[in-house]
């Protein structure tokens, strides 16, 4: 009955939610599209602007109902505590993630929901309950997005000491251990690590229809990469905003290293949309709201916590990466029309991408177009099935 090769693994209402369905996020696309941030205020766009994202549950529900008809294959939210300051408080008003993800997954019916969970705050038994109710809500289409977080600001206010960069994937690694034996292991389990130390483990039900969620990761680093290839499915990396061959050589580098693990491993970036009838228009819109009208004291405020600074890094250096934090927070800056946006995430997708995971400064008013318009072109190319 279950199989995490691709055997139908179905649940109560016979949904087949077998790993291979569900890192397909349960569609035939090429190239997977996703909706990245909006659980956030602002979502990844550091601005003033008056139509910045609210990130307020209405609106959430609004995308996801909107999203999930027009075929968009998952939503993935950024799991942030504080904001970062500046005129807007950038992403200061937060909806936690598995909750939103539960109740977008109880209003959905086709797109995959993460949830952004950051492994050192959460206990494991209670994580792996709290998502295997909303993979039961969503029948199979849960996600988990790991995170072992990164700013000090944030685990203060938890009385939790952030541990050494190394040491968080360590422990990292006992925390998704300790998970996925929650919820393949029919026997009750002790786990003993070097941080976790647990007797009598055991958790029930299990993931809908018995296969697990799939389970993604962003490390940057080294240890972080080495972690994703290890334990995941699905692995975020930036695309070079110069050269499609490195996108390229990239992908094949992450795909490789899973393959030794006995993996396959989806490969995915994250990409900041701008799409207007003309190109014109879609540069200025960009240079309003990314440039004329940043929040420059979040964005500075950002690039503090990260220690980059005119004193940390060369002035040229620094001004081309406070650019790139007010546009999207580091992901690839896409700017045209429909012709041009499509053709930039055809690329991707023929440098190997299997998904992108965008934002927009508004999700809700700028959508419609991009469905309307971009994702027939898409169509058009095969990267894209009808919905
Ligand atoms: C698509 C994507 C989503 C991420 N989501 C979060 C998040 O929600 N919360 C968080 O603290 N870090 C998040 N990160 C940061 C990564 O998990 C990771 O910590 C960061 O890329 C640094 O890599 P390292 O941990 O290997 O040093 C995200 C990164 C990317 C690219």
């Amino acid at each position: 009955m279950h199989d995490v090769t691709g055997t139908p693994v179905r649940g109560e209402s016979g949904r087949d939610a077998s790993l291979s369905r569900r890192m397909a996020m349960h569609g035939a696309h090429k190239l997977q599209i996703g909706l990245f941030g909006a659980n956030c205020s602002s979502g990844r766009a550091v601005t003033l602007v008056e139509e910045r994202w609210s990130g307020n549950w209405r609106d959430n529900l609004a995308l996801a109902r909107m999203a999930d008809e027009a075929g968009i294959d998952f939503m993935l939210p950024i799991g942030r505590w504080k904001g970062y300051g500046g005129e807007t408080d950038y992403q200061g008003a937060t909806l936690e993630t598995i909750t939103w993800a539960t109740g977008l997954l109880a209003s959905t019916r086709r797109m995959t929901v993460f949830g952004t969970v950051h492994a050192p705050l959460f206990n494991p038994v209670i994580a792996a309950k709290e998502m295997v109710t909303a993979d039961h809500i969503g029948e199979g289409r849960f996600g988990l997005n790991i995170v072992v977080g990164w700013n000090e600001g944030e685990f203060e206010m938890f009385g939790v000491a952030q541990r050494e960069h190394e040491d968080r994937y360590v422990y990292a690694q006992e925390w998704i251990d300790v998970i996925k034996r929650i919820w393949s292991e029919h026997e009750d389990f002790d786990f003993h690590g070097k941080y976790l130390d647990m007797k009598g483990i055991r958790g029930k039900p299990k993931p809908y229809g018995g296969a697990r969620p799939i389970i993604m990761n962003a490390g940057a680093s080294h240890t972080g990469q080495a972690f994703a290839v290890r334990n995941c499915d699905a692995f975020f990396l930036q695309a070079s905003r110069t050269s499609l061959d490195e996108t390229a050589q990239r992908v094949v580098k992450a795909r490789t290293a899973a393959r030794e693990f006995g993996r396959e491993l989806g490969v995915y970036t994250v990409g900041v949309i701008t799409c207007r009838p003309t190109r014109q228009e879609a540069e200025d819109y960009f240079q309003h709201c990314i440039v004329d009208h940043a929040d420059w004291s979040a964005v500075d405020g950002i690039l503090a916590l990260k220690n980059i600074s005119p004193e940390t890094v060369p002035m040229d250096q620094f001004l081309i990466m406070r650019s790139q934090y007010a546009q999207g927070m580091g992901g690839l800056p896409i700017v045209g029309d429909p012709d041009h946006v499509a053709r930039q995430i055809i690329d991707l997708s023929t440098a190997g991408l299997t998904g992108i995971a965008v934002s927009f400064v508004n999700y809700l008013d700028e959508l419609p177009y991009f469905c309307d318009e971009v994702l027939p072109r898409l169509q058009r190319a095969g990267v894209r099935e009808p919905v």
